[in-house]
């Protein structure tokens, strides 16, 4: 499902030296499998997060999300590849605060021009499952924090993705919602879905099918 082949890419600092942070890289995660990564601060666990939704270009190699190669495509076909494949979990959420919760989660759907009655109905949906159908209209601001973060899973689920990429998912989390977030990353892959998931945690990672280490 995702298929990294090869990938380098340095950082060109505006003042300092060029960073080489990713080296001929290859990463694969097949249909079904849930992956984590962990490696120290600063070893390019982000840069392989951001290349892999192709939110940012390697330098070099090729990044294949469901057989298809997103680096070769077009910045159009790109965004809509993505928002059709690609659902995105960050540790700081970035919920968009002037939204309400159901705003937010809708906001996952812009870019496919889905009709909005059956997109309203999904979000609807992914609400009553990750509790939040009571909060539906409450801001960002209003939220603790493991809901903001399920807010973020419902939004990242909303077009029902082919991937997870979710870098830190439970960095903020307590103990309870973290463990929510581990157990819809888990059923996802159960699905057929692929996950990739960057922690520093360690018990967290080991949930994971398979580790990597960077
Ligand atoms: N836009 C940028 N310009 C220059 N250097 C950058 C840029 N973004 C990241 N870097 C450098 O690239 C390296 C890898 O960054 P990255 O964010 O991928 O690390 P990380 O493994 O996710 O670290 P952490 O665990 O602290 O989140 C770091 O040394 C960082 O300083
Ligand atoms: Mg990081």
């Amino acid at each position: 499902m995702i298929e990294l082949k090869k990938i380098s890419k340095a950082y060109r600092s505006a003042r300092g030296t060029p960073v080489q942070v990713l080296n001929d890289m290859n990463v694969s995660v097949q249909a079904g499998e849930f992956v984590s990564v962990t490696g120290p601060s600063g070893c390019g666990k982000s840069t392989l997060l951001l290349i892999t939704g192709s939110l940012l270009h390697p330098d070099e190699g090729t990044v294949l999300i469901d057989g298809r190669d997103f680096t070769a495509m077009n910045s159009d076909d790109r965004a809509l590849e993505r928002a059709r494949t690609i659902g995105f979990v960050f540790q700081r959420f970035h919920l968009l605060p002037y939204l309400t919760v159901r705003e937010n989660i809708l906001a996952g759907g812009v870019a496919l021009k889905t009709p909005a009655g059956e997109v309203g109905a999904r979000a609807e949906e992914l609400m009553q499952e990750l509790g939040m159908s009571d909060r539906a209209d409450h801001l960002p601001g209003e939220l603790s924090v493991g809901e903001m973060q399920r807010t973020a899973l419902a939004r990242a689920y909303l077009n029902r993705p082919k991937v997870i990429l979710a870098d830190e998912p439970t960095g903020n989390l307590d103990p309870e919602n973290a463990e929510a977030v581990l157990k819809a990353f888990t059923e996802f892959a159960a699905a057929g879905g692929a996950v990739l998931m960057v922690t520093h945690s360690p018990t967290d990672a080991a949930r994971a099918d398979r580790q990597l280490r960077m």
